[in-house]
């Protein structure tokens, strides 16, 4: 997109998969307070944004206001507080008369809305896409672009229409990312009402790396890493997927009481480094035998980020051969493994490694 923003993946913190409607200006303070503190701002996370459920009624001229119950120090005051910590704040509204959670949408307030939010010092909107009837996507999210370009304010533009007409066929001159699928749910696999487990989302995402690039990216939706529906080795798999598919990096979890094997996925910079590298390339699958599956991200240094992935309920052994990877068999790689965080050698032609269940081996090549 023309604002220049997002030349890497987003990076930052959401409310909604941990919180939904129960979102309030403690909340957000609080963790603000810990991503500046606890290594999340140092690791590249810097938007927090504010989901679903903060709004209040529009006033008498129609300026949309907060919910002074759960706000009460108003979105300008807290907004101040997060750019403070040296970090930067999002907020949530919807193409439609209403929001997924029932309150005001910005239809027929789009230049209305993009300024109060300029003058909240919002740098970031999720816009999502309940209650619009038979809006034309394209059309509605070009128009909230423009207001937010008319705004003088840079803000990030996130879109948040489920994939359903296609947004990466048309998105990329209008926002900084869009959602490929419906919600994700911290659950490994499969549909659950409205939502899906990670396995199948990444499966939604991957065919279509060819529309990511700098400024304009596929969203597969946030992480649900830290929050107790899967095991750690599922939430590994969850996090190296979503690295290797360049994908934004909202965490969705409480991050003001996390344990340590959580921090210690959301902080990992080598498996951060290959979502944010240069070159912006989405990674995608190379190979795959059953379960067993090779997915590979060209770097900007020439080498590659690569995935061994195990869907399947037993251990198994994977391997990535260089010829999968565009790479000469000969050529000489060094190895590391990032979650180990251990430099494995060099080696030619391939490299194999024994992935547990629902697991993966993340490897980064180097010439
Ligand atoms: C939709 C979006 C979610 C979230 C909720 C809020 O379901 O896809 O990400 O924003 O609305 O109500």
């Amino acid at each position: 997109v023309a604002n220049g923003l997002a030349p890497t993946p987003p990076m930052g913190w959401n409310s909604w998969n941990k919180f939904a409607c129960k979102v309030d200006e403690a909340t957000i303070r609080v963790t603000a307070d810990a991503i500046a503190s606890n290594g999340m701002k140092a690791a590249g996370y810097s938007y927090v944004v504010i989901d679903d459920c903060w709004h209040g009624t529009r006033d008498a001229n129609g300026f949309i206001t907060e919910d002074k119950a759960r706000f009460p120090s108003g979105m300008k005051a807290l907004s101040d507080y997060v750019h403070a910590k040296g970090l930067k704040f999002g907020i949530y509204s919807d193409a439609g008369t209403k929001t997924c959670g029932g309150r005001p949408g910005s239809q027929g307030h789009e230049y209305q809305d993009a300024l109060q939010y300029a003058r909240w010092g919002v740098d970031y909107l999720k816009y999502d896409w309940c209650s619009t009837g038979v809006r034309n996507a394209e059309e509605a999210y070009a128009l909230m672009a423009d207001a937010l370009r008319a705004s003088g304010r840079d803000i990030l533009f996130s879109i948040c229409e489920w994939g359903n007409s296609r947004p990466w066929l048309w998105a990329s001159k209008i926002g900084n990312m869009w959602r490929t699928t419906g919600d994700i749910t911290d659950k490994w696999t499969g549909h659950h009402g409205y939502s899906w487990g990670v396995a199948s989302i990444a499966d939604m995402n991957e065919p279509l790396w060819p529309y990511a690039g700098p400024g304009h990216w596929n969203d597969p939706d946030m992480l649900e890493v830290g929050n107790g529906g899967m095991t750690d080795i599922e939430y590994r798999a969850h996090f190296a997927l979503w690295a290797m598919m360049a994908a934004p990096l909202i965490a969705g979890n409480d991050v003001v009481h996390m344990d340590q094997p959580t921090r210690a996925i959301l902080l990992n910079a080598d498996v951060i480094a290959v979502d944010q590298d240069a070159a912006g390339v989405q990674g995608h699958r190379v190979w795959k035998d059953g379960d067993r599956e090779v997915w590979s991200k060209p770097m900007a240094d020439g080498g590659r980020a690569i995935l061994l992935f195990n869907r399947g309920e037993t251990p198994a052994t994977i391997a990535a051969d260089w010829t999968m990877l565009g790479l000469p068999a000969s050529v000489r790689m060094q190895v590391c493994d990032l979650w180990m965080q251990k430099d494995v050698g060099r080696h030619t032609n391939r490299y194999a490694a024994q992935v547990a269940p629902h697991g993966v081996v993340m490897l980064r090549l180097k010439h």
